[in-house]
C-alpha cells in the first residue's frame, strides 16, 4: 500500500515534467486556442514568444491572431496574420491546427476568417519557436509552413527576406490593416516606397540601397538578412554584404531586437533589454531614411503625412500637424489628411470685399512641393500674398525666389529649414475655426514671430504626439543560404541559323530556382532573374509569357526567330526560349543597371552627356529594327520601362518583337491597342494604320522625357504650370524656354546647340500627323547634327477640336 501510494507520488510528480518535456513549444494536431479565453497562449520554450490572440486597444472584442513578445509588458507584437486583412476575430473565434490545413481561424458562426495556406500537407505537429518563428512540420518533418516566411511589418534576428518578400506598415498603432508604407526588393535594390492603397501600386521610393550593380549582375542584393550578432545586411548574390546596421549592435543575447517597418514609413531596428534592471523600453538602433518628410517626393500620393498636412521631424521619425485653420479628417489619425475648417469659394456674394472674407496664417520653412499650379517670377511677398487673395483658386502661397500658388489637396507638405520661404495660408474670417482657437500663437496679426516660434507653433497646434509602435522579437535558429544552382545546357541545342537555345520548362524551372525572383512585370507576363551555364555562366532574364496563343505554335517559333536574328548593341539579346505545352518563356541576356525608368526619375538628374547617349541609343536601336532588320520590327511600346542600361549605361531596347507575336492571331489591330498610355500614337485611337511611326512617336514622348527627367503623364503632379509634358515642352520651346525644360541644368544649357536640336527632333517626332515624323534613320542623324533640322510646326494643331 505505501509502495503503491510512493509510485503514484513518483507517477504525479513525473508526469507534469514529461508533458513540459515532450511539449515545450510543440502544439499537436487538433489543439485550439479561444479568442477571450484566459487559456495561455502557445509559448516558446523559453516563454519568450507566443502565439495566440491578443485584445485590440480599442475594441475589447476584437482579437488578433499574432505572435509577441511574452516577457515584456507591452507584449509587442512582431508577426500577424493576414490574409486581405488583418486576422482579427471576434470574442469566442476559435484557431486550429488541423492536419491538412495547418492553421485555421474561425469566427463563432464557424466561418472562415484566416488560415495558413497549405496547399495539401499531412501535418504532424506545430511548434513556437524561440525565435519568434511559428513553425508547422510534417511527419517527414518538413517544414509545411513558417510565419517567418510571411513577415507583416518586423523581421527578427535569424528571419531572411527574400527577393519576394515584403514588408507593410499598419495603418496606425492599434490598426492592423495595410499601411501607405512598403519595403521590399526592386531589381536588387532593397527600397522604401509609399503605396497606394485600393490597387496596391507603389510609388516613388524614398529609400534606396543602390545595391544593383549593372556592371555586375551578380553583385546585386537579394536577401535581407538579420544575424545573431544582431547585424542587419543586404546579401548580394556573391555573398558580399552591405551592411545596414551602421553602428555597432548590441548583443541578441542580452537584448530582444526587431526590425519594424513603423507606420510613420520609418523601417527601425530596436533593442529593448532582457533582463528586468535598468531602463525597460525599445530603444532605436538605427533607421531609414534618414529624413522621411523630405525623402518622400513624387508626384503621386500624399507624402509622408496625409493630404494637407505637414512633416516634420523628431529625430528620425516624423510628426505630422495639421496647419492653422485645417483640421483631421479622422481625429484618430494623425498621420491622416487634414481638411480646412473653412470653404475656399468662387462664388462669395460681392458685399463683401475679397479681403473682408479672407486672410493669412504664414509660417516660415513650409512647403507643399508637388501642389503647384502657378508660379509668379520676381513676385516679392505682398504681391504672392495679394494674388493668392485675389484668386478664388488659390489655398496657399509660397513666397520663395517668386510666388508659388498651390492648390488643394496639398501634398508631401514639410517644414524644411532650408528652404528660406514664407507660405501664406489662406482661411475664411468669420467661420474662423475652432482649430485657430486651440492654437497658441494663431493670431494672423503675429507676423514679425521669430521663424522658430512659427514653426513651433504649428507643430505643437493641431494633434497630439503618437506613441512609436513598439512591436519586437528576439530568438535563436537558423537561416538558410540560397543556393545558386545553374542549368547546363549543351552547344549542340541551339537552334537554325540563330544561335536561340531551346530550352524544356524543367530547365527554365530549375534556372530560376522556381520562377522566384520576380524582376519585373510587363504588359506581356513576369520576368524573373536565372542562372543558366553555356559556356559560361550568364545571368538570364526569363520572361513567362501569359497571353500567347495556342494555336501559333508555328507563328510563336517563326517571331522568335525573327527576334533572335537581330543583333545590335542598342538591343536586348535574346538567348533563348522555351514552347512546351501551355508554356511559351524567352529567355533574355539580364541587365542589371535596371531600366531607363529608374534612371530618369529616381532622386538624382543623370548628367546630361549619359543621357544624351542614352538617346542616341535607343533612336539606333530603333532605326535598326524599323530598317536593317531582314524583317521590319514596330515595336509598339517604346516607353522607358522598355530600355534597360547595361553596365555603361549603354541603352538597349527590350520586348521589340512581341507586339506581333501577341496579337498575331487577330486580324483587327485597332481592337487591341497596345503601347502604354502617354506614349501611344494618336494614329491607334483613329482607326489609321499603325505603321513605323508609332515607334516615332513614342520614341519623341521618351526623348523629352530623356531631356527633362520628368514623366510624360504627371497629370496629378501639377507643379509648375505644366500638365502633359509633350505639351509643355512644345510651349517652352516656342517661348525659348528651354532652362525650364531642363530644370536649369547646366551642363545641358551649355550644350545648347544639342539640346535644341534635341528638343527640335522630339517635337519632329510627336507630330500628330504620321506623314510628317520623320523616319528612324533620320532621327539619329539630326539628332547626330549630320543633317540640319528644320523649325518644326505645332505638334498637335488641332488640339482644341479634338477632345
Ligand atoms: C483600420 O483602418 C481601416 C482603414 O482605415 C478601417 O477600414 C478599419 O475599420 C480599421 N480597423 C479598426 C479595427 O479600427
Ligand atoms: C553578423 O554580421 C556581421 C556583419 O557582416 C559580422 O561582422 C558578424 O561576424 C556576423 N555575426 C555572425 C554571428 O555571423
Ligand atoms: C529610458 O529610455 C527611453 C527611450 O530610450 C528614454 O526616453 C527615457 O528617458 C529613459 N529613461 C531613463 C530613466 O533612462
Ligand atoms: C527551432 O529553433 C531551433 C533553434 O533555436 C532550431 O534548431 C530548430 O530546428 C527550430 N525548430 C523548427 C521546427 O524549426
Amino acid at each position: 500500500m505505501a509502495s503503491a501510494t510512493f509510485y503514484l507520488i513518483l507517477l504525479l510528480c513525473w508526469l507534469p515534467y514529461f508533458a513540459i518535456a515532450e511539449t515545450a513549444g510543440r502544439v499537436p494536431v487538433g489543439e485550439t486556442l479561444t479568442a477571450g479565453n484566459e487559456a495561455s497562449p502557445w509559448l516558446s520554450p523559453s516563454g519568450d514568444f507566443a502565439f495566440g490572440f491578443q485584445e485590440l486597444k480599442d475594441n475589447k472584442d476584437l482579437f488578433l491572431l499574432s505572435i509577441w513578445y511574452h516577457n515584456i509588458p507591452e507584449k509587442t507584437v512582431v508577426w500577424y496574420g493576414y490574409g486581405d486583412a488583418p486576422a482579427v476575430a471576434p470574442r469566442g473565434s476559435q484557431v486550429e491546427l488541423t492536419v491538412d490545413r495547418g492553421l485555421v481561424l474561425n469566427d463563432p458562426q464557424d466561418q472562415e476568417i484566416w488560415n495558413s495556406a497549405i496547399g495539401l500537407g499531412a501535418v504532424a505537429y506545430g511548434v513556437m519557436n524561440d525565435t519568434g518563428n511559428f513553425v508547422i512540420v510534417s511527419g517527414d518533418s518538413d517544414e509545411l509552413w513558417d510565419s517567418f516566411s510571411y513577415p507583416t511589418d518586423t523581421l527578427l534576428p535569424f528571419q531572411v527576406m527574400k527577393t519576394d518578400g515584403e514588408l507593410f506598415s499598419r495603418r496606425s498603432e492599434s490598426n492592423f490593416s495595410k499601411g501607405r508604407f512598403q519595403l521590399r526588393f526592386s531589381d536588387g535594390n532593397l527600397v522604401l516606397s509609399t503605396v497606394n492603397l485600393p490597387t496596391k501600386s507603389v510609388y516613388d521610393d524614398y529609400y534606396n540601397s543602390r545595391t544593383s550593380d549593372g556592371s555586375n549582375p551578380s553583385n546585386s542584393g537579394y536577401r535581407v538578412m538579420f544575424n545573431e550578432s544582431g547585424y542587419m545586411y543586404i546579401l548580394r548574390r556573391n555573398d558580399q554584404r552591405f551592411i545596414l546596421t551602421t553602428v555597432r549592435p548590441v548583443s541578441t543575447a542580452d537584448f530582444y531586437q526587431r526590425a519594424t517597418l513603423d507606420y510613420d514609413g520609418v523601417f527601425t531596428q530596436y533593442f529593448y533589454p532582457k533582463a528586468s534592471t535598468g531602463n525597460r523600453s525599445w530603444s532605436t538602433l538605427w533607421s531609414q531614411p534618414e529624413n522621411i518628410c523630405v525623402g518622400i517626393d513624387g508626384g503621386l500620393g500624399s507624402g509622408a503625412c496625409g493630404f494637407n498636412n505637414i512633416c516634420s521631424l523628431t529625430g528620425r521619425k516624423p510628426m505630422c500637424n495639421c496647419p492653422k485653420g485645417y483640421s483631421l479628417i479622422d481625429k484618430n489619425d494623425v498621420y491622416g489628411s487634414c481638411k480646412p475648417d473653412f470653404e475656399l469659394s468662387c462664388n462669395d456674394e460681392t458685399q463683401n470685399s475679397i479681403e473682408d472674407l479672407y486672410d493669412f496664417f504664414e509660417i516660415n520653412d513650409i512647403d507643399w512641393p508637388t501642389s503647384d499650379y502657378e508660379f509668379y517670377k520676381g513676385y516679392n511677398e505682398v504681391e504672392c500674398r495679394n494674388s493668392c487673395l485675389h484668386d478664388c483658386l488659390c489655398a496657399v502661397a509660397i513666397s520663395r525666389e517668386g510666388c508659388w500658388k498651390k492648390k488643394l489637396p496639398l501634398s508631401n507638405g514639410r517644414v524644411d529649414s532650408k528652404l528660406n520661404a514664407k507660405a501664406f495660408i489662406k482661411y475664411r474670417k468669420g467661420d474662423t475655426p475652432p482649430a485657430v482657437h486651440r492654437l497658441p500663437n494663431s493670431d494672423p496679426s503675429d507676423k514679425k514671430g521669430n521663424p522658430m516660434s512659427a514653426t513651433a507653433s504649428l507643430l505643437l497646434g493641431s494633434s497630439v504626439f503618437v506613441n512609436l509602435i513598439l512591436v519586437g522579437a528576439f530568438g535563436f535558429g537558423f537561416f538558410c543560404i540560397y543556393k545558386k544552382k545553374f542549368v547546363r545546357v549543351h552547344q549542340g541545342e541551339s537552334t537554325m541559323e540563330t544561335n536561340l537555345h531551346c530550352f524544356t520548362y524543367k530547365e527554365l524551372a530549375e534556372a530560376t530556382d522556381n520562377f522566384k525572383e520576380e524582376v519585373g512585370r510587363g504588359s506581356f507576363g513576369i520576368v524573373y532573374k536565372g542562372l543558366i551555364q553555356m559556356s559560361s555562366i550568364h545571368t538570364v532574364a526569363v520572361k513567362k509569357l501569359d497571353r500567347v496563343f495556342q494555336d501559333g505554335e508555328k507563328e510563336f517559333k517563326n517571331e522568335v526567330m525573327v527576334i533572335g536574328q537581330t543583333h545590335h548593341k542598342n538591343l536586348v539579346r535574346l538567348i533563348g526560349f522555351c514552347e512546351e505545352g501551355q508554356h511559351r518563356l524567352l529567355v533574355y541576356e539580364f541587365l542589371s543597371n535596371g531600366t531607363l525608368a529608374n534612371f530618369l526619375f529616381s532622386n538624382a538628374m543623370p548628367n546630361w552627356n549619359q543621357r544624351s547617349q542614352i538617346a542616341f541609343g535607343i533612336a539606333r536601336g530603333l532605326a535598326y529594327l524599323h530598317e536593317e532588320c531582314s524583317t521590319q520590327i514596330v515595336h509598339c511600346d517604346i516607353k522607358p520601362q522598355n530600355v534597360l542600361l547595361d553596365q555603361n549605361y549603354n541603352a538597349q531596347i527590350s520586348d521589340f518583337g512581341l507586339a506581333k507575336l501577341l496579337m498575331m492571331n487577330q486580324s483587327q489591330t485597332k481592337t487591341n491597342i497596345r503601347g502604354t498610355k502617354g506614349y501611344v500614337a494618336p494614329e491607334w485611337f483613329r482607326n489609321k494604320p499603325v505603321t513605323s511611326k508609332v515607334d516615332v512617336y513614342s520614341y519623341g514622348v521618351l526623348l523629352l522625357e530623356i531631356i527633362s527627367c520628368r514623366k510624360s503623364i504627371d497629370v496629378e503632379m501639377g507643379g509648375e504650370n505644366y500638365v502633359i509634358l509633350t505639351d509643355w515642352a512644345f510651349d517652352c520651346y516656342r517661348s525659348e524656354k528651354l532652362d525650364v525644360l531642363v530644370e536649369g541644368d547646366m551642363e545641358a544649357l551649355s550644350a545648347t546647340r544639342e539640346l535644341e536640336r534635341f528638343v527640335m527632333v522630339a517635337i519632329w517626332c510627336i507630330q500628330e500627323d504620321p506623314a510628317l515624323r520623320p523616319i528612324m534613320r533620320k532621327v539619329t542623324q539630326m539628332l547626330e547634327g549630320v543633317v540640319e533640322v528644320a523649325v518644326p510646326p505645332n505638334p498637335s494643331p488641332f488640339a482644341s477640336s479634338m477632345n
